[in-house]
């Protein structure tokens, strides 16, 4: 039996909003990412554009699942070895860095959840192969979704384009469900199988967020109880969309004029909602 709920189309236009907005902070957030600003610095002004812009609110800020303190800040920041859950503060980004910025914002009670690589001055040649096969990695999971695929065709797709190019995938976190709530099911494994797992119908919306690392897969947790770095210290990228499965396909709702292109093997008709 399947706990995943299926949203309404009042839902599914919530959602749109919601997922266009978390899009937009990223889309300002952009120029302001250089050698010297402070993280601390990046999750203030997102936090300033999101209460005073767009009267959203930044649904990380307390957010307290069981077994965590609350989350401290409006966004993560998740620089090189950072895995996920980076949390803004004194750390300045010096050239070579490469840095995950994740939003998630709350719209009239909805969330959009999404993130993207962002590199300081000159990244090394490592790091842009590794986002770009990480970013490959989303769009070819993104592209399996439709009604009667599997959760497994997406795992299996990450998984695959990542361990061609050498890289693992991060096993201990995954996509998730979301709408009126952050985090729902189904978790969306970023490795698996074909045919396997929950079958898709229209009207599901979850994200596809691939955590990829340059060398091994395993994870340390920092002392903050929130940092998750490479245990090898390998660098580490991540992007993330939430996505709605439509009756043909799906329809990414984390999109925004300032949205970087989808990979060329992503067809008008494919992505056609
Ligand atoms: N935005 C992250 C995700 O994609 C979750 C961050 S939880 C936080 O699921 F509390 F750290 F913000
Ligand atoms: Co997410
Ligand atoms: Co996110």
């Amino acid at each position: 039996m399947s706990s995943i709920t299926l949203k309404t189309p009042e839902d599914i236009a919530g959602m749109r909003i919601a997922g266009k907005l978390a899009s937009e902070v990223l889309d300002y957030i952009t120029p302001f990412v250089k050698v010297g600003v402070t993280t601390g610095e990046l999750d203030r002004l997102c936090h300033e554009y999101m209460s005073n812009v767009q009267g959203t609110i930044p649904a990380p800020l307390n957010y307290c699942p069981p077994g965590y303190t609350p989350y401290p800040k409006a966004i993560c920041t998740s620089v090189n070895d950072v895995i996920c859950h980076g949390i803004p503060g004194d750390k300045v980004l010096k050239n070579g860095d490469v840095v995950n910025l994740d939003i998630t914002v709350i719209k009239n009670g909805y969330h959009g959840d999404t993130s993207r690589m962002f590199f300081v001055g000159e990244a090394s040649i490592l790091a842009r192969r590794l986002s770009e096969i990480t970013y490959e990695c989303m769009w070819l999971g993104i592209a399996k979704i439709k009604p009667g695929a599997y959760l497994g065709d997406i795992g299996f797709v990450i998984q695959q384009h990542a361990e061609k190019a050498g890289y693992s995938v991060v096993r201990e976190f995954c996509g998730h469900g979301i709408g009126k709530v952050f985090h729902e099911e189904p978790q969306v494994l970023h490795y698996g199988r074909p045919g396997t797992l929950e079958k898709l119908q229209a009207g599901m919306i979850f994200t596809v967020e691939p955590m990829i690392n340059a060398g091994r897969r395993e994870i340390r947790e920092m002392g903050d109880g929130w940092t998750i770095k490479t245990k090898d210290r390998s660098l580490s990228a991540q992007w993330e969309h939430t996505v709605l499965v439509t009756e043909t396909g799906y329809e990414v709702l984390t999109l925004s004029a300032g949205s970087p292109a989808a990979p060329d093997f992503i067809t008008a008709s494919s992505a056609a909602a």
